[in-house]
């Protein structure tokens, strides 16, 4: 029977970083994935990485391509009524964020996890967590037609929203908490330069708008649609054209338009489970919350639960010590609820509600002339931006 110090379920970038971190420190750990290498790497993912996950990824050993390969910001746009006003991190919060595709940190993470000679089991099946709430808990998979079982003292349920860590904690002991937007993002990739050098939050009478970028011949666009659109009803054009109509005329006008190499919608939630404890298995990443895209605070927000998980581990393996361990939980959930918060804040500062009305659009635009206008407010959205501490 097999043997491994932390079994971690799901291969995408929550459970890689967490592998990464745990090598390091010599803690031994088996990935055990769903899909291919090359299924995930094809999912389209968000693009700015806050100043603690840039950290992590230094800790991690695998941050080379992105110091060499990614943009650094030190601030950010926001559009709304034709104008814009900047939002300046730099002069807030002396701290940055870098623009760098998720897409590119899962790849650095699992060309590092290959060449450190990591254990990753991919296409496996029916992953079932065993006694999770008792000293000797275990993983049971299928895999290449038999069934293995792979003995541990932890596991990290790092599986994202339609895993099944989660749903192993007994719904008696979850408590969740969601919020469904009533709208969701079109999003559209082209091999086109960045409309802009910083990216662009447009709040406009049409609807929700942000330019954002991979690198200097990438571009990755949004714009809000409803809830229960559909890709297939929009050309390039008709998006191209509708997105000039939500952002400043100056952008418009110098907007490079090209086909799109990708192009789909996504909808948008919040979603907490709470604890994120049960025994010997710790969720970590989407497999505990959802944030809606907004704020950029998914991997983000993945990151910091791996930290904590991470120092948890090593403080337990380091010198028996649990309460790094013990205290997971609500150190995470801490952070999490916080920048639930903000992404929850920042979209309903930046979209348009079917239901508004034309008082509820007013109290929008004077919160962002009031952002405009006020440093203060101004650093409280920096401070969230850029990653508030862990
Ligand atoms: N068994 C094994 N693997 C599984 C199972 C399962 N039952 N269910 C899901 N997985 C795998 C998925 O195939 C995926 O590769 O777990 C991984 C989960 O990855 P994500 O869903 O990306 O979640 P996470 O790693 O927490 O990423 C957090 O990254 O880019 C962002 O927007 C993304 O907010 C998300 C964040
Ligand atoms: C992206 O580049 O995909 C992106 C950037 C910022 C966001 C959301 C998505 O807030």
């Amino acid at each position: 029977m097999a043997r491994t110090q932390v079994v971690i379920v799901g291969g995408g970038p929550s459970g890689l970083l967490l592998g990464q971190l745990l090598f390091k420190a010599g803690i031994e750990a088996v990935v055990l994935e769903r899909k291919t290498r090359e299924y995930v790497l094809g999912r389209i993912r968000a693009g700015v990485l806050e100043r603690g996950l840039v950290g992590l990824m230094g800790e991690a050993g695998v941050d080379t391509r992105m110091k060499a390969e990614g943009f650094v910001h030190d601030g950010t746009q926001l559009a709304y009524e034709g104008d814009m006003f900047r939002v300046d991190f730099a002069a807030h919060t002396d701290a940055t964020v870098m623009v760098y595709g998720q897409t590119e940190v899962t790849r650095d993470l699992y060309d590092a996890r290959a060449a450190t000679g990591g254990d990753t089991r991919f296409e496996v099946d029916n992953v079932v967590i065993h006694d999770a709430d008792t000293d000797a808990p275990f993983v049971t998979f299928d895999q290449y037609g038999g069934t293995q079982r792979i003995d541990c003292d932890y596991i990290a349920g790092c599986d994202g929203f339609h895993g099944i860590s989660r749903k192993t904690i007994p719904a008696s002991v979850r408590r969740e908490y969601e919020k469904v937007y009533p709208f969701g993002w079109l999003g559209i990739l082209s091999e086109t330069p960045p409309v802009n050098r910083e990216l662009i939050y447009a709040n406009s009478d049409r609807g929700f708008a942000l330019c954002s970028m991979r690198n200097a011949q990438l571009s990755r666009y949004y714009i809000q649609c409803d809830v229960d659109d559909h890709v297939g009803n929009w050309s390039d054009d008709a998006f191209w054209d509708e997105l000039r109509r939500r952002i400043p005329a100056a952008a418009a006008e110098t907007l490079v338009t090209g086909p799109s190499i990708e192009k789909s919608i996504a909808p948008l939630r919040s979603f907490v489970t709470e604890p994120m404890r049960w025994g010997r298995l710790f969720l970590c990443g989407d497999a505990a919350h959802i944030v809606p895209p907004t704020g950029a605070k998914g991997l983000n927000t993945a990151a910091s639960d791996v930290h904590y998980l991470n120092q948890g581990l090593c403080q337990f393996y380091g010198d028996g010590d649990s309460r790094g361990l013990d205290t997971y939980s609500e150190k995470a959930l801490a952070r999490v609820w916080k920048t639930e918060r903000f992404s929850w804040w920042f979209s309903n500062l930046m979209h348009h509600y079917p239901s508004q009305s034309d008082f509820d659009k007013k109290m929008q635009l004077a919160e962002l002339a009031f952002l405009r206008d006020s440093p203060e407010a101004q650093a409280a959205m920096a401070l969230n931006y850029v990653g508030l501490p862990y």
